[in-house]
């Protein structure tokens, strides 16, 4: 470890650079890996979805969920039509067994679902809470046909963002406080071509990396899968990782001039889900394209709708600094 530090401080970019701008790997979740690693809940949506969350026994019975030796899948059912009575569609979310403070976290995605009445979302939550206790970070979130990512906090009171900041994404609300604007976070929509949805998909996916530290806030960053600037200890996967300035901005950027790091953000799990309709895509569903009828009957009434609702992750990768 001494000799490796010994020689990135004498790297140009050691001025650029602190400390914690150092990440060592920690965890490798690829294809098993998840069935191990992760917790699949079956408790009903906090957010309202119409979806019915199922264990990983029905979720690999009826290959919701399924792990090869290089990629794990996660969808919804795409086979049945919902009764009215139902909790809702089948679906999946899975919660990390490990929780993370500090940390850097690589995800190499394939696949994010898509479509009408979709709600997709990989994000960290406190372990302690309870919400908004200790925090929430979205990573990667957005609902029906929304083009653009959103990476967002919702914390407790005495969190907010500059409009104004050092991100190539744009701030669409600046109050992080869960409390104020019906629970909106702030949040931050992402400019580079193909960060969500269909868009996504086409372009072949990308890595999404979020940094959390208490010395420098929190940060998102995404690459599209033939965006020649991803750094390659990104893309491979390297065991060590430094920050350097050749990252550029981030898409997303939190800092922690007017939300104390400490205060609202602890040890977080990882989550994957995909729920339906709900707090977010029920209330879009209308203004995206999607027909006239709500959005809980066409979860209901259409499975085909949903062959392209899947989530496909070639590998999920978690650093932690290297003090
Ligand atoms: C999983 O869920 C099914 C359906 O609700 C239930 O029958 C089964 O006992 C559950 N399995 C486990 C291991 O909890
Ligand atoms: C389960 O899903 C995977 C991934 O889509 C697919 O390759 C496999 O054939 C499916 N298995 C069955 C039994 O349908
Ligand atoms: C935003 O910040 C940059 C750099 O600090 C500054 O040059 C620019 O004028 C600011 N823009 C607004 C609208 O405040």
């Amino acid at each position: 470890m001494h000799t490796g530090y010994a020689l990135f401080a004498l790297s140009p970019f050691y001025y650029f650079v602190t400390t914690s701008a150092h990440f060592i790997l920690k965890d490798t979740f690829i294809g098993q890996d998840f069935m191990h690693g992760f917790n699949w809940e079956t408790f009903d949506d906090p957010t309202h979805g119409r979806v019915n969350f199922v264990n990983q026994s029905v979720a690999v019975q009826a290959n919701l969920s399924f792990a090869s030796a290089t990629s794990f899948i996660m969808r919804a059912d795409d086979l049945n039509v919902v009764p009215p009575s139902a909790r809702g569609r089948n679906s999946v979310r899975i919660t990390s067994h490990n929780s993370y403070a500090d940390s850097m976290i690589v995800v190499d995605v394939k696949h994010i679902p898509e479509g009408c009445g979709t709600w997709p979302a990989f994000w960290t939550l406190s372990k302690a809470g309870p919400w908004p206790q200790g925090g929430e970070i979205d990573i990667i979130e957005g609902a029906n046909s929304q083009p653009q990512n959103m990476a967002s906090l919702h914390t407790t009171s005495g969190c907010s963002v500059a409009q104004n900041r050092s991100q190539t994404g744009l701030a669409v609300s600046t109050a992080c406080d869960a409390s104020v604007n019906n629970n909106q976070g702030c949040g931050t929509s992402f400019s580079k071509p193909g960060s969500y949805g269909s868009q996504f998909n086409i372009m072949g996916g990308g890595w999404y990396v979020m940094q959390r530290t208490a010395q420098d806030g929190i940060s998102v960053y995404f690459w599209s899968r033939n965006d020649a600037r991803v750094p390659a200890v990104v893309k491979y996967g390297a065991p060590l990782i430094v920050l350097d300035p050749t990252w550029g901005a981030p898409e997303a950027y939190f800092p922690k001039d007017s939300c104390d790091y400490s205060t609202h953000f602890d040890a977080h799990q990882i989550i994957f889900d995909l729920t339906f309709c709900g707090d977010w895509a029920g209330n879009t569903f209308a203004s995206s394209n999607c027909g006239k009828g709500t959005c809980e009957d066409f979860v209901n009434t259409n499975p085909k709708a949903f062959v392209n609702a899947y989530w496909e992750i070639d590998s999920l990768r978690v650093y932690t600094p290297l003090l």
